[in-house]
């Protein structure tokens, strides 16, 4: 039963994100998906089907990939609504969902394991090699600039500066990416996290100094 959901879900989540070329296509969702279900095993905490619908549907209600936020969610519940569920697995899926996003660094409490947990992988597959290739795909289609050294970075923004105010990908690794370690909620996720930030880290190392290289 749970096994039939799980694969319908995965479905219909293949055919909404498939194509999506700003980092958030269907591999990003099976990444998360993976990830959390290994956090999970590792901290012995959470329900893993909760923790796996959220995983594959995180994506399906974002505003950056609807045309506003309100046609997202309605998005997420005429899915629920095609699938047979209780109404408190629902509605927890839904509220873990909602709470995860990192909108410019808001801190918002989460409720629940299964939440921290979701919110973790998401956030695993912003840093590392992953993220790296992901913000420069993200910042090419959103038009922005690989990296302007005329620009300050911002440290702390709006929600709404952070959505639209000039920058560039390699700002958004102060901005968001080089964070991200810190504020993992779970052990496990922490410890996955260290290498990634190290690659990062090296990453931005090796470009200033290959920007630098040919002074005249
Ligand atoms: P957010 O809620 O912060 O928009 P997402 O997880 O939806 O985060 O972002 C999707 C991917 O795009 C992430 O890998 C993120 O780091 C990257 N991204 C988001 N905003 C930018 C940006 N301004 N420049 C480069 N990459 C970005
Ligand atoms: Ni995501």
């Amino acid at each position: 039963m749970k096994n039939q959901i799980i694969e319908q879900t995965k479905v219909y989540v293949r055919n909404e994100l498939g194509e999506d070329a700003t980092g958030h296509d269907w591999f990003h969702v099976d990444r998360v998906r993976r990830n959390a279900l290994h956090i999970c095993q590792e901290e012995k905490i959470g329900e893993p089907f909760i923790i796996e619908m959220a995983a594959l549907l995180h994506d399906i209600p974002d505003e950056k990939l609807n045309e506003s936020a309100e046609k997202g969610k309605e998005k997420l519940a005429s899915f629920f609504q095609r699938i047979t569920l209780p109404d408190e697995a629902k509605n927890h899926i839904i509220q873990i969902i909602e709470s995860i996003s990192y909108k410019g660094g808001r801190k918002t409490e989460l409720k629940t394991v299964e939440a921290k947990i979701v919110q973790d992988a998401d956030r695993l597959d912003a840093i590392g090699a992953i993220g790296i290739a992901r913000a420069f795909a993200y910042g090419g289609k959103k038009g922005q600039l690989i990296y302007d050294p005329n620009i300050a970075i911002r440290a702390e923004m709006s929600l709404d500066e952070y959505r639209k105010g000039k920058s560039t990908s390699i700002h958004h690794f102060y901005e968001k990416l080089l964070k991200l370690k810190d504020l993992m909620n779970t052990e496990a996720a922490r410890k996955m996290a260290e290498s990634r930030q190290q690659m990062m880290v090296v990453f931005l190392e090796q470009f200033y100094q290959e920007w630098d290289e040919q002074e005249l």
